[in-house]
């Protein structure tokens, strides 16, 4: 037993130590310059009730998504006319409006900002009263994504000084999508921009439950091929990074948590949306570990399934 014990702590301590290294060497080596492409119009900034937060130009802030009133007054204190969230969440409006402030809801996954999204945020920023505050979650890797398209649009960043303001902002590099979509992302023209309809929605519907499980089993179905391939990319779908799509399908549990899907629906329907979760994260961690840990990727990967059956059998009729 303690020889078993040793064996699967060896292989965490080492991916702790090592993975961070291997990332900073990364940057190091691909990208000696980032740093100097950081826009100097950049400054972090503090307040009550929000993470992460930063001004990104005279007219863009981007940050957590705000918690309490000291949060929305500050924002208002700072002249901030429109907030602009790409979280999965439904935004608090009312607190907004008490401080004078708009909402806006332009969601958006973790694989990235879809084209029509990113030229939508772009238009809405452009033509909505600012200064405009950007916010996701935590403030750190869907939200600076956002904020990062919208600088490119309409303050000439350059995809390199975008890239970088993700670093400073501590995007994991976990979300390649995210990146992919800021490195390559090119303003849109002003015939897309006008094409763009103004009426942009302050909170977004939740798309229904169905819809979120289509994409929660494709990302399971992506899993059942890796799990094939011996928790390799399978041949037939060789873009495939195991522990990415383990990381993607976690993220979709985790948004369905903090939906008022999960409310209501109940205490029981959240215990087991909680465990699969639990799962997710879990089949993620030993997907980092490959190939030093496939028995324990197995048992992740069988536990999970079973999340989903056990739901399934409780909740869907
Ligand atoms: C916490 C509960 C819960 C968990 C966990 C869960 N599901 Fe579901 N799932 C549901 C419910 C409820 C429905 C029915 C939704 C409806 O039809 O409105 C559903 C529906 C589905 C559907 C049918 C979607 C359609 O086209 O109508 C698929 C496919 C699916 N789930 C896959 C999965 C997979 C794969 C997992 C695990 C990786 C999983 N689910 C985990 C609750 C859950």
């Amino acid at each position: 037993m303690k020889f078993l014990t040793t064996k699967w702590i060896l292989p965490v301590l080492l991916s702790l130590v090592t993975i961070p290294r291997l990332h900073a060497q990364n940057l190091s080596t691909n990208a000696p310059d980032q740093r100097d492409a950081v826009p100097a119009t950049i400054h972090p900034l503090k307040a009550t009730g929000i993470e992460n937060f930063y001004q990104l130009s005279g007219k863009i802030f981007s940050g957590s998504s705000p918690e309490g009133d000291a949060a929305f007054a500050d924002l208002q204190a700072r002249g901030i006319k429109t907030i602009i969230t790409v979280d999965g969440a439904k935004p608090d409006v009312e607190a907004a409006r008490r401080h004078g402030i708009r909402y806006v809801h332009l969601p958006f996954g973790y694989d990235g900002v879809p084209t029509n999204q990113a030229i939508r945020l772009v238009k809405a920023a452009e033509t909505l009263p600012g200064p405009i505050f950007v916010h996701c979650h935590h403030g750190l890797h869907r939200g600076p994504a956002g904020a990062a398209v919208i600088c490119m649009g309409m303050e000439g960043w350059t995809p390199e000084e975008a890239v970088s303001w993700l670093r400073l902002a501590g995007t994991a590099t976990n979300y390649p999508g995210l990146y992919k979509t800021v490195g390559a992302f090119h303003p849109p023209s002003a015939e897309a921009l006008k094409a763009v309809p103004e009426d942009f929605p302050e909170t977004s519907p939740v798309p229904p439950l169905a819809d979120i499980m289509v994409q929660i089993d494709e990302r399971f179905d992506h899993l059942k091929l890796i799990k094939k391939a011996g928790y390799h990319p399978p041949a037939s779908n060789p873009d495939l990074d195991p522990a990415h799509e383990a990381l993607l399908l976690d993220e979709l549990f985790k948004e369905l948590a903090r939906s008022p899907i999960a409310e209501k629906r109940g205490a029981d329907f959240q215990g087991k949306l909680a465990r699969a979760e639990q799962e997710a994260s879990e089949l993620h961690a030993s997907l980092m570990l490959v190939p030093t840990a496939d028995l324990k990727a197995d048992a992740s990967f069988q536990r999970l399934n079973d999340t989903c059956a056990a739901c399934h059998k409780a909740h869907r009729n």
